[in-house]
């Protein structure tokens, strides 16, 4: 196994994971040297670089794209890259673009679902390939759901994403994303759960680690933020002040 990968699963229960999207050279590169831990190439990037209204359009070319790009960039964290809709309807399609994606230099793939993927998740590990899986709330169902709401609501909602969580961790995954979930169930999902999970919108130090777009992070998408997020920086308004000062200069020269 990937030492990357060994030391990330090392740290269940003991050291908190970080875990940041990126989705292109200059910007992976920096949140490596930074010491982020893990790096999604997340299908988010269909909204935060290619500005679609959300990730069901990302295409699996999208993807190889951009992971290539990342993998060049990091030294040291973990880079996962996200599969998007429709490239792991089956077992042997799930593998096969599993397969695609680390040839351009992926240490792991991850994609959404619980008991619906286990099929796809057990195909893709039993090549020897690590996966990231992500419960709770699916972006790439947001269309069947009709938006973004918060999971495990009810009890209903909670056992089944507690079942999805169960049927992740049989089918071999190294660690888990729980996304927009009530908080106390992410808390219980992590008590239950013998691999890493990493929380989005679903609490603090409720699961073993977090992750965030790295847009939301640095204030860098400023026509939408979601309400979890923690922005750490407000890129938009220095790149406008910068782009606005270089036009200033330009005009003003003869
Ligand atoms: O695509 C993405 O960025 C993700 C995270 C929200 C977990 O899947």
């Amino acid at each position: 196994m990937n030492s990357k990968i060994a030391a990330i699963i090392a740290r269940k229960g003991k050291a908190p994971v970080a875990e940041l999207t990126a989705y292109d050279y200059p910007t992976a590169r920096l949140a490596d040297e930074a010491g982020v831990d893990m790096i999604l190439v997340g299908d988010s990037l269909g909204m935060v670089m290619l500005g679609y209204p959300d990730t069901t359009h990302v295409t699996l070319a999208h993807m190889l794209h951009h992971v290539e790009a990342v993998a060049r960039a990091a030294k040291s964290a973990v880079v996962i890259a996200d599969m998007p809709i429709h490239t792991y309807d089956t077992p042997e399609q799930a593998l096969q673009t599993a397969q695609a994606l680390m040839a351009v230099g992926a240490d792991a793939v991850k994609l959404e679902g619980g008991v619906a993927v286990e099929a796809q998740i057990k195909a893709i590990t039993r090549a020897g390939i690590p996966v990231q899986g992500h419960i709770g709330l699916l972006p790439q169902k947001v269309k069947e759901e009709g938006g973004y709401r918060m999971h495990g609501k009810t009890d209903e909602e909670a056992a089944a994403i507690m079942r999805d969580m169960e049927a992740v961790v049989r089918a071999g995954a190294f660690s888990l994303v729980i996304e927009c979930t009530r908080h106390s169930v992410a808390k219980e999902i992590t008590k239950a759960c013998p691999i890493v999970t990493i929380g989005i919108g679903a609490g603090r130090g409720t699961c073993d680690g977090e992750v965030a777009v790295f847009h939301d992070l640095v204030g860098g998408y400023p026509w939408f933020t979601p309400s979890f997020a923690r922005p750490k920086a407000d890129i938009a308004t220095e790149i406008t002040r910068a782009v606005k000062e270089y036009i200033s200069e330009v005009q003003q020269s003869e």
